[in-house]
């Protein structure tokens, strides 16, 4: 459950805000009424982005991935980065009128970020982690998504080895993915070092892997390689990939051969 409170009765800002953090309840904002030109700001607003609960148990993805785990990455380091952006958010009440998705370009400034930025990523790619697992994940895509991934990698097979190898060539903690070029109108396999998102880039994210250590050592310990077979024949989430790129259809014509939707 969110926490919005307004002044008047604008609706002119919109904040995806779900699952508020009890902690910051009755918490008193600073806020100014006026955009840093110095005109008047139409309305006040008051809200915080909350921690997204993931769309399973925290016990529902073993013996894979554990609940100790899922209790430490969601519950600790999750919800950290939520928090200190919340805090960070007080101190800067231009930003207050954006989404988590446009907080991320915004505070991204074109490859020069903002204080505000490693947070807002780092939330916006748990969530989307979250909900690119499930359980009784892995196996193969079915549909449009296998076909675009056999357009665009050859084959399935192909497609498993580079986003493995991807994973274990990356340097230090970051992320791979899974992404829809829109210009290109195709897939391709993407690292991010440390929170950077490829939101940033106008990418369309399809799958995300978390390859900071925290998100898998107590399972895995340094088996990084354990780690990223078991995400993909154990957990990935093809049901929310299809239907993500089904959604990116709606703003990337694919063209042939034509990825069919339900
Ligand atoms: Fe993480």
């Amino acid at each position: 459950m969110g926490y919005c409170c307004c002044t008047s009765s604008s609706s002119s800002f919109n904040h995806l805000v779900t699952n508020f953090t009890p902690r910051f309840k009755g918490l008193k904002i600073p806020h100014q009424n006026k955009w840093p030109d110095g005109s008047q700001r139409a309305s006040k607003v008051y809200a915080y982005h909350g921690l997204k609960t993931p769309p399973y148990k925290l016990d529902a993805l073993e013996p894979y991935m554990s609940r100790r785990t899922l209790e430490m990455h969601w519950g600790g380091h999750h919800r950290s980065y939520v928090e200190a952006l919340n805090k960070q958010l007080e101190k800067n009440d231009i930003l207050y009128g954006h989404t988590l998705d446009e907080l991320v370009k915004v505070t991204y400034n074109n490859g020069n970020p903002l204080p505000e930025f490693n947070n807002a990523a780092q939330v916006w790619n748990h969530d989307f982690f979250w909900e690119s697992m499930q359980p009784g994940g892995g196996d193969i895509p079915k549909l449009g998504l296998l076909q675009q991934i056999e357009k665009d990698f050859g084959s399935f097979t192909n497609f498993k080895e580079k986003f493995i190898e991807a994973a274990l060539t990356l340097f230090g903690s970051g992320w791979v993915w899974l992404v829809l070029k829109r210009k290109e109108k195709r897939l391709e396999i993407i690292k991010t070092s440390n929170a950077v998102t490829p939101l940033v880039w106008d990418d369309i994210p399809i799958i995300s892997l978390d390859m900071w250590e925290h998100a898998y050592y107590l399972d895995y310990k340094n088996d990084r390689g354990k780690y990223v077979n078991v995400f993909m024949n154990q957990l990935v989430s093809w049901n929310s990939a299809t239907a993500r790129l089904m959604y990116a259809e709606t703003f990337v014509n694919l063209g042939e051969p034509k990825v069919p939707v339900a």
